[in-house]
Order: structure tokens, then C-alpha cells, then sequence
């Protein structure tokens, strides 16, 4: 549903991105893990339209993307989680939630989606009244990705989902993250936390100095040497 060919991405006269070619198919839940400052906010940013690729192409659902405007991305269908989640701290977690319904299209079934959201995480319903800054590290991010399903999307962004969390809190935000691929979502998360991430992952992409340098199943990554010495510590 995603193809990205060959993209190239600068900041003024710096290049972050290096022909960098990705896919991910319907339902599929795609890791790139890479060291930080690899490139790997740069490309999310790119697919959503935050920043433009200099060359190459991106294509969603048979739509051009490179040269839409972001607010039109989000309307077919593609939602970005932020590193840290850029929740609102001053609003409950119910508001929080109804700010992910903004587009004409998600309105409408605001209600249903959110008694949805509800019914598969009960912890968002308990703690609907609390304001967003009262949760703990872990229950901010899955509030975070609960709210980008607000949107309705096909494909969801997740920008370093284990980012600044206890091990065991990336293990519960991870098991989250496995629920909503389980409903057939597509994923395409980005991630520092190799491990953890390859194991909720169908393929994985290794980019490194804003190159992809390995690509496979998952399974080819466990079992990669390189990848084992310097991203799994075995
Ligand atoms: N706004 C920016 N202006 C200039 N350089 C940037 C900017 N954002 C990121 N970079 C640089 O681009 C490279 C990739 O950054 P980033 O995509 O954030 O990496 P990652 O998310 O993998 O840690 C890094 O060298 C970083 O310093
Ligand atoms: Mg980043």
C-alpha cells in the first residue's frame, strides 16, 4: 500500500536521506531500526509530508505523496505518532482522544470509534476523566497511539514508541502496539529498541547514516550476525 523509491532528503545543504527505498503491503507491520540520528524521524516526517523529499517518489493506495500537502495525507488515510506523543497535558484523556477525530471523515463515527478504543483498552476508559499529564510514561504513549486510531487511518506512523520508557512499561506499550496490528492495521514503526521491535514485526529494514543497509523477514534479523553484535547485544 506504501512504496517509497529511491527518496533523498536534505535539510538546507545537509543530506539526512540517501536513496532510500521502503515498502509496506495491507496489514503488514514493518520495523526500521537504525542508531540515533540514522534518518529514521526524517523518513516518518517525509511519508506524512512534514518535510519534502528532493528525489524520488512516495506512493500511497496509487496516490502520489511527495508534493501533498500534510492535512491531505491524513485524509487518505495515513496517521503519525510523534516521538513523546505530543499529547495535550491539560486535557483529559477523553479530549485527547476526540482531537485525533478532527478530519470530516472521522467525525462522524467519532462515538463509535471511540466506544471501540474503549472496549480494546479499558485502561483509556477507567482513566477517560484524568487529565493526559496524571498518566504514567507508558499509559501516555498508548494514549498516543489510541489517539492517531482516532483518525481512522490505513497505515499507521510510530515514531520510537519504546522512547524514554522503563523496560518493562516497552514491553506493555509493545503488547499494545500488537493488539492494533491484530485489528489489520499497517504499521510502520521506527525504533532504537531492536529487540523488542523486530519481535511484533513481519519485515524489518536497517537504516544506518540515512541508508538502508539490510532488509529481510523478520526472522533473517534475529538470526543476522551483524545485527545480533551491534543492535541485540548477543
Ligand atoms: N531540523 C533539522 N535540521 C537539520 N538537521 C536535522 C534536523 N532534524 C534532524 N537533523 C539531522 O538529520 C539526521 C537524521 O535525524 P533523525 O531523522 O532525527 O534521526 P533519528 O530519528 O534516526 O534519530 C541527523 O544527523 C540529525 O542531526
Ligand atoms: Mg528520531
Amino acid at each position: 500500500m506504501l512504496e517509497i523509491e529511491k527518496v533523498s532528503v536534505f535539510y538546507g545543504e545537509f543530506q539526512a536521506i540517501f536513496d532510500v527505498s521502503l515498502r509496506v503491503s495491507e496489514g503488514e507491520t514493518v520495523i526500521t531500526v537504525g542508531p540515533n540520528g540514522a534518518g529514521k524521524s526524517t523518513l516518518l516526517k517525509t511519508i506524512s509530508g512534514l518535510l519534502q523529499p528532493r528525489s524520488g517518489s512516495i506512493t500511497f493506495l496509487g496516490n502520489r505523496l511527495d508534493r501533498m500537502p500534510a492535512h491531505e495525507i491524513v485524509e487518505l488515510g495515513i496517521a503519525q505518532v510523534p516521538e513523546g506523543g505530543r499529547l495535550f497535558p491539560q486535557l483529559s484523556v477523553y479530549e485527547n482522544l476526540r482531537v485525533g477525530s478532527f478530519l470530516p471523515r472521522a467525525r462522524g463515527e467519532a462515538t463509535a470509534t471511540l466506544k471501540e478504543i474503549y472496549g480494546l483498552f479499558p485502561i483509556l476508559d477507567e482513566r477517560k476523566r484524568q487529565y493526559a499529564d496524571t498518566l504514567s510514561g507508558g499509559e501516555r504513549q498508548m494514549l498516543a497511539i489510541a489517539r492517531s486510531l482516532m483518525s481512522r487511518p490505513k497505515l499507521i506512523l510510530l515514531d520510537e514508541p519504546s522512547s524514554g520508557l522503563a523496560p518493562r512499561v516497552v514491553t506493555r506499550v509493545f503488547e499494545f502496539v500488537h493488539q492494533i496490528k491484530s485489528q489489520g492495521y499497517a504499521i510502520l514503526m521506527v525504533e532504537q529498541n531492536v529487540r523488542k521491535g523486530l519481535q511484533l514485526s513481519d519485515r524489518a529494514y536497517l537504516i544506518e547514516s540515512g541508508r538502508i543497509v539490510k532488509e529481510g523477514p523478520r526472522k533473517t534479523f534475529l538470526e543476522d550476525d551483524y545485527i545480533k553484535k551491534a543492535y541485540i547485544g548477543l
